[in-house]
């Protein structure tokens, strides 16, 4: 049999294969609220410039909403060879009103119908996850208080380099959300223009209003351009890259993670919530969520640069090809929104091992910098000086296995005969920490101040 939707022309039904790669309402019905709301809004605009009937609209709204019911009910009967969503409601809106279903479609294709709905999908996926996204700041700020004064080694090339706090350190990862949160903000702003009327790539020769269902569908206006219109995906692009950038951030904190709670680190534990346990050994905490929000980052670099692939020397306006803009995009929302979850639930469980991270905190000599720093303020050396008088102080500890704070004073003054016993308040990690006051620094004063700042923000 051939199609009901556009088969005048055709004699005989597709081959199998044919329907199979062709066919999207597997993936696509996750669009139906939205491919309803659209056509909600159209049937009304069609029946305010008079290109319907009042009476067909009715019809065609009580239609659509029953076609909600079922299908939020888990009654409706979706067909693989309606192809798609669309084909899919307007097939049982036509059992249902029998033909002033047909008119529906009046003014309007599934080029710019597809569009719209995913438009407004993706629209309700970045609310969504900046709510989100907001909940982990919330999360990071709360513990960042709690432990704004908890010393633990700062780190680079994975070294520990001087200490800092805890709550510094999570307060890093809010930082990273809110510009997160920021590319989500701009992508939505440019989002929001309504395709809808700009019919299959040409537009229409019916007196539509594009403005009306732009405001009924909540978009700021029309698009200008019905070509770029139907042909455009930059709103999937930008939002998977946007998700792309929070994944690079939401793997590295996994990644932190991972380290702090091995036995080796021992700097945070995780509750029997979100760790799992192994069938061989008894011991085992494992942070499998963390790992996975690690791991799942690939699914959303993978969906960005397929879709990237999938967009790119594609001739104006619509080709089937992007058709394959769905698929990618709900899995990589699924796993952003599952690590954006996973996160938040681990932040909030986390506790700190402070004696630990303490301890770690002094190891290495990370006090070293201080100790020339003061050789600047206090005996006004040159710092390339001071530096290497420190490395040479450090250099004697080392050789004898002691932290700089079991030096004796003489023993560092065999190397500077101008250094004091004052020397000793900024070897400790405590004093170390409470000095790097700088505006952004770790200082447990700067970081509470942070902490509550960003807890008013998000309230507010
Ligand atoms: N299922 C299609 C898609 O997702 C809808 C648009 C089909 N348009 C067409 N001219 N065949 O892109």
């Amino acid at each position: 049999m051939s199609n009901k939707m556009w088969g005048g022309r055709f004699a005989a039904g597709p081959d199998a294969v044919m329907e199979a790669i062709n066919a999207s309402i597997d993936f696509d019905r996750r669009l139906w609220m939205q491919d309803i709301a659209g056509s909600k809004a159209h049937a009304a605009m069609l029946a305010e410039t008079g290109i319907l009937t009042a009476e067909d609209v009715a019809a065609i709204t009580h239609g659509l909403d029953t076609i909600a019911s079922e299908i939020e009910s888990g009654s409706f009967n979706f067909s693989t060879a309606l192809e798609d969503i669309h084909m899919n409601v307007e097939a049982r809106l036509a059992e249902l009103i029998g033909p002033a279903a047909g008119r529906l479609h009046t003014g309007r294709s599934r080029n710019d119908q597809v569009a719209t709905d995913f438009r407004l999908y993706v629209r309700d996926a970045l609310d969504r996850l900046d709510a989100a996204l907001a909940g982990l700041q919330g999360a990071l700020a709360e513990k960042a208080l709690k432990h704004h004064d908890a010393v633990m080694p700062g780190f680079t090339h994975l070294q520990a380099a001087q200490p800092v706090t805890f709550g510094h350190h999570l307060l890093a990862y809010v930082e990273m959300t809110a510009r997160d949160r920021g590319r989500i903000t701009d992508a939505r702003k440019r989002l929001n223009e309504s395709p809808l009327g700009a019919a299959a790539l040409a537009g229409t020769s019916f007196p539509i209003d594009r403005e009306m269902t732009a405001k009924a569908l909540g978009f700021d206006r029309p698009t200008a351009n019905s070509l770029d219109s139907v042909a455009d995906r930059d709103f999937v692009l930008e939002t998977l890259s946007a998700m792309s950038i929070m994944a690079v951030h939401l793997s590295r904190f996994a990644e932190e993670i991972v380290i702090w709670s091995s036995a080796q680190f021992g700097f945070v534990h995780l509750s029997d919530a979100w760790t799992t346990g192994s069938s061989i050994m008894p011991q085992k905490r494992n942070p499998d969520a963390a790992e996975l929000v690690r791991a799942k980052t690939g699914r959303v670099f993978g969906a960005t640069i397929g879709l990237m692939t999938v967009m790119k020397g594609l001739p104006l306006a619509y080709s089937k090809d992007m058709q394959e803009d769905k698929e990618p995009f709900f899995d990589a929302l699924d796993a952003a929104e599952l690590m954006v979850a996973a996160m938040t639930g681990m932040v909030s469980d986390m506790e700190p091992n402070r004696e630990t991270m303490q301890a770690a905190a002094g190891a290495g000599y990370s006090t070293a910098t201080d100790l020339a720093d003061w050789l600047v303020r206090a005996l006004d050396l040159p710092f390339r000086e001071a530096h290497h008088v420190t490395g040479r102080i450090v250099d004697l500890a080392a050789q004898s296995g002691r932290d700089l704070d079991d030096l004796a004073l003489e023993e560092m003054q065999a190397i500077e005969p101008k250094i004091t016993a004052e020397i000793f308040a900024v070897l400790g990690v405590d004093n170390s920490v409470k000095s790097r006051v700088s505006y952004g620094g770790t200082a447990p004063a700067n970081v509470k101040a942070q902490a509550e700042a960003w807890l008013a923000r998000l309230k507010a």
